[in-house]
């Protein structure tokens, strides 16, 4: 019979929508020196601005590579580390890959899956991405399973269908998995292209996943796609956004935190 630790240690924990949560996605960027000061002024960041009131929790998602790094320098602080995708297998002949119980060696709790750039320039299917994001929830790992329609696709009117076509096989995990997810909307025409989507057109999406999930209390919804300090405000203000998933601002401490403290 299995013993409490190793049950705990095999289940991520519910995940509930009363914190906002702010996830840095550093993509294939960074190195020693650079993170460690990127780092350095963050925790520096966090720490002053608490006393002035960041309500957020903050996570940042490192290349595999700098896992260590990045558990070195934020264990203590207030900060947390995740990773940027996850194997489907928990061991063997899969060169490159890295698996959900490898994370967690590192003290890691958060993963992203299936972001944008993983589906298209990896053709990694909407059933790959709900096998990793059980994968993850089986080592204990919170998944953030992220999805979004293309600007094709939003010209054509398929914005809706697209975002629930993605999430099908992942709700088909069930509603205690669901439950424990950060699921992150980020329509693939805003990512990095400096074109944000309104905070209208975000809410009408982040509503549609809304009334797919299973609980109004757990599964955060975030909004990604070109974040920035001057239109995080308006956007984490609507009643179904619940945080973001910041790319390039996030490799600029002063607007991540701008970002986190709106
Ligand atoms: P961006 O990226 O903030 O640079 O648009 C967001 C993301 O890809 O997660």
């Amino acid at each position: 019979m299995p013993n409490m630790t190793d049950d705990k240690q095999m289940t991520a924990p519910q995940i509930t929508r009363s914190q906002s949560l702010v996830m840095g996605n550093w993509k294939m960027n960074g190195s020693i020196s650079f993170n460690n000061q990127l780092l350095n002024e963050i925790v520096a960041g966090v720490v002053s601005v608490s006393a002035a009131n960041m309500t957020a929790q903050l996570v940042v998602c490192v290349p595999a590579p700098y896992l260590a790094q990045a558990q070195g320098r934020l264990a203590e602080t207030p900060v947390q580390w995740g990773a940027q995708d996850v194997s489907v297998h928990a061991k063997g002949a899969y060169t490159g890959e890295v698996s959900a119980s490898m994370l967690t060696d590192f003290g890691c709790c958060w993963v992203l899956v299936g972001h944008s750039e993983r589906r298209t320039l990896h053709a990694e299917s909407d059933e790959l991405v709900a096998q990793k994001a059980q994968a993850a929830l089986s080592a204990g790992l919170t998944p953030v399973v992220c999805v979004g329609e293309s600007l094709q696709e939003r010209d054509a009117g398929l914005a809706e269908a697209v975002i629930k076509r993605q999430l099908a096989p992942v709700l088909a995990l069930g509603p205690d998995a669901v439950k424990r997810m950060v699921v992150a909307y980020e329509p693939v025409w805003a990512i990095g292209t400096g074109r944000t989507a309104s905070a209208q057109q975000a809410q009408d999406i982040h509503a549609v996943i809304r009334r797919l999930l299973p609980s109004s209390d757990h599964t955060p919804v975030l909004y990604g796609g070109s974040v920035k300090p001057d239109n995080a405000k308006t956007l984490f203000a609507m009643p179904d956004i619940d945080g973001g998933l910041i790319g390039g601002a996030s490799l600029v401490a002063t607007d991540f935190l701008a970002i986190a403290s709106q």
